[in-house]
């Protein structure tokens, strides 16, 4: 098949790659040679209620009825948009001015955008720098490319250099050290703060699922304050119920200048994200010249609408079934010699392996096997990731993790490890 359908190498040639097709019971993918796959990935992490939501997809066809398109770059919202931000509204009181982008790359290139110029608005124009943690991943454009600690910009041979730095996070025994990294984020604030614009992190880290805790970041708040710096909250992953809360910054009442959200907004049946601002930053603009074809397109927001009431819903189970109960357990449970710790929020798990072992085997084997799992970051990863749908039942919870064990148990056998 021709490279050019996606052209995509990302984890080898194009012959190991699967078409899917279709899908049957909301969450097993089934490919063109009608192999069946659990989705343990959720799609992109963005699909948390499965691929069959009756309501979602009437949603967005009365919506086409209604107004398939209409952009808001000219003197023009779509009323249905209006919906969608009061919900977010009610979200996040304290960042109430929403910019609506298709993806999370943008929402965050847009958050970059909104918080240097807040600071050549409020006469600090040498502001332009960002901050960010190691080993994060906010994007793929080329401003994102160098506010993320990864090799994306370099790979593509592209001198996009931002100006910024990236701040090392502390680990102590798999967990991160809260109060030395504190320090190193009080270090290069208080160095660099004349130039630094904003912080930019992750709710918890995507590659290994790490985070945080209250104390941290109500001594995030504390620090950005004293040294005049933005927080740009990445919830793009965090969001939409995955963690067990609507949104990761409720669970620790993180208080950012900035939010993005993306992904499940929309339970992936339709591009959607956002930046959210407060007003101390919207308030000093008169104009803004920054806008996009696809901003809060109507059929996306109708399906963000309903998917946000199912969710709202589900938060109880969830917490349940997934941040306690049989997913906690069955992850906790996972023994191998290769896996060195394991962590569980909502519905999204990770595990970091011994350095001498790759993850991207797990995820070639998983996929023979039947299920979805992610290997993030390069050639050779020691972090791998899953995201369930909230559809799986009791039984296929256990047979992701019985094939996921039977995958290192074989390995062991092999390697003698
Ligand atoms: C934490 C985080 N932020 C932003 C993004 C970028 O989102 P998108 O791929 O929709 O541009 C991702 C994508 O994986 C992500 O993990």
């Amino acid at each position: 098949m021709s490279e050019l359908v996606h052209f995509c190498k990302v984890n080898g040639p194009s012959s190991m790659y699967r078409t899917i097709h279709t899908y049957e019971k909301d969450h097993w993918l089934i490919d063109t040679k009608g192999n069946k796959y659990l989705d343990t990935m959720s799609g992109c992490r963005t699909s948390i209620l499965g691929q069959g939501v009756k309501s979602i997809k009437d949603a967005m066809k009365a919506q086409m009825d209604e107004l398939p398109y209409y952009p808001t770059v000219f003197h023009s919202y779509n009323s249905i948009a209006h919906k969608g931000t009061e919900i977010l509204n009610q979200e996040f009181p304290d960042n109430t001015e929403v910019f609506y982008t298709p993806t999370g790359s943008l929402a965050n290139e847009s958050a970059i955008k909104f918080a240097t110029k807040y600071w050549e608005l409020n006469g600090e124009k040498s502001k332009k720098g960002i901050c960010y943690m190691s080993k994060s991943y906010h994007g793929t454009t080329g401003l994102i490319g160098s506010t993320s600690d990864q090799p994306i910009n370099k790979f593509m041979n592209l001198d996009i250099i931002f100006p910024g730095s990236k701040i090392d996070t502390s680990f102590d025994n798999e967990k991160i050290n809260i109060e030395e990294t504190l320090e190193y984020i009080e270090h290069d604030f208080k160095y660099d703060n004349f130039n630094m614009a904003a912080i930019i992190i992750d709710a918890i880290s995507t590659s290994g699922l790490y985070s945080y805790n209250s104390y941290f970041w109500t001594n995030l708040r504390y620090l950005a304050d004293k040294y005049n710096i933005l927080i740009i909250l990445d919830e793009v992953v965090t969001g939409f119920a995955k963690t067990g809360h609507m949104f990761a910054s409720h669970k620790w009442n993180i208080k950012a200048d900035i939010v993005t959200i993306g992904k499940g907004m929309a339970n992936g049946y339709f591009p959607l994200a956002a930046t959210m601002c407060n007003k101390k930053i919207t308030e000093k603009f008169d104009w803004l010249l920054h806008g996009m074809t696809f901003s809060s397109h109507p059929i996306g927001m109708a399906a963000f609408i309903e998917n946000h009431r199912i969710l709202d819903l589900k938060l109880p189970i969830i917490k349940k079934r997934f941040d306690k109960g049989i997913h906690k357990e069955l992850a906790e449970n996972l023994k191998s010699n290769y896996i060195k710790s394991i962590r569980i929020h909502g519905v999204l798990g990770g595990l970091t392996s011994i350095k001498e072992f790759n993850v991207r085997l797990v995820e070639e084997e998983g996929w023979k096997r039947g299920i979805i799992v992610y290997a993030g970051g390069g050639p050779k990863s020691t972090k791998l990731t899953w995201c369930l749908p909230i559809t799986l039942s009791d039984e296929e919870i256990k047979l992701f993790f019985d094939t996921l064990q039977s995958i290192f148990d074989d390995f062991k056998s092999k390697e003698g490890i």
